[in-house]
């Protein structure tokens, strides 16, 4: 296997995507509207999890381009709101396709893990001409992805086998997570209303 050769187009893909993104949230801070990213981080998939992804779904070497989450791009946003506002940006885009979109926001996964994923068929040109690679996205909140990335370790250390207490305590920190966003979302209309009101008074 030329592993070089095959990861290539998906390299370029989370580099170009990542460009992408950045630009997105400079476009808002220009326009000095409240940027709807935070920031925006890629990853390639290591091999030998690419290794044991495809061994788990049953797909042979000959298969692996079937593999959506070979090429990762995570969007951080401070709001709930802002996920949907992204998500809206990404469906407006003619760049690259959307294969798939899933909503753990609306439907969190047993585990408590919350966020929205958006497959994407995107495609890299090569030289030797185009070539289409899938990639996931995922937008998530800061509070969505503290809880996410401590789980993943934990994930980690266990083997996925958590003690039950560390269950409980996931369980009770996700919904701590849920409770912040909503927190913050509330505070984010007082300020919106707060800034109305204040321009409002100004123009006057
Ligand atoms: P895998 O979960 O990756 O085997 O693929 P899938 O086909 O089940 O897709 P799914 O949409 O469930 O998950 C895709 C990705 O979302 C994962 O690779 C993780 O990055 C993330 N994810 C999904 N569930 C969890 C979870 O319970 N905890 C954490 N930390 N991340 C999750
Ligand atoms: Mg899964």
């Amino acid at each position: 296997m030329e592993w070089d050769l095959f990861l290539e187009p998906y390299r370029q893909a989370v580099e170009e995507l990542k460009v992408k993104f950045k630009g997105i949230r400079r476009q808002f801070e220009l326009e000095g509207t409240h940027p709807a990213i935070e920031f925006v981080t890629g990853r390639v998939k290591p091999i030998p999890s690419i290794l044991e992804k495809a061994e788990k779904k049953g797909l042979g070497m000959d298969r692996l381009d079937e593999l959506y989450d070979i090429a990762g791009i995570r969007i951080m946003c401070q709001f709930v709101e802002d996920i949907y506002t992204v998500v809206d940006l990404i469906r407006m885009r003619n760049d690259f396709e959307i294969v798939e979109e899933k909503d753990y926001i609306s439907h969190k996964k047993k585990s408590g893990y919350r966020s929205y994923h958006v497959i994407i068929s995107y495609p890299v040109q090569t030289i030797h001409g185009e070539k289409r690679v899938l990639a996931e996205i995922q937008i998530r909140t800061l509070a969505m992805n503290f809880w996410a990335t401590i789980e993943h370790s934990l994930n980690y250390k266990y083997n996925g086998e958590f003690p039950e207490d560390i269950q409980t305590r996931l369980k009770r920190a996700a919904e701590a997570a849920f409770q912040l966003d909503e927190e913050m979302s509330l505070i984010r209309e007082e300020i919106r209303d707060a800034q109305k009101f204040f321009s409002t008074k100004k123009e006057k």
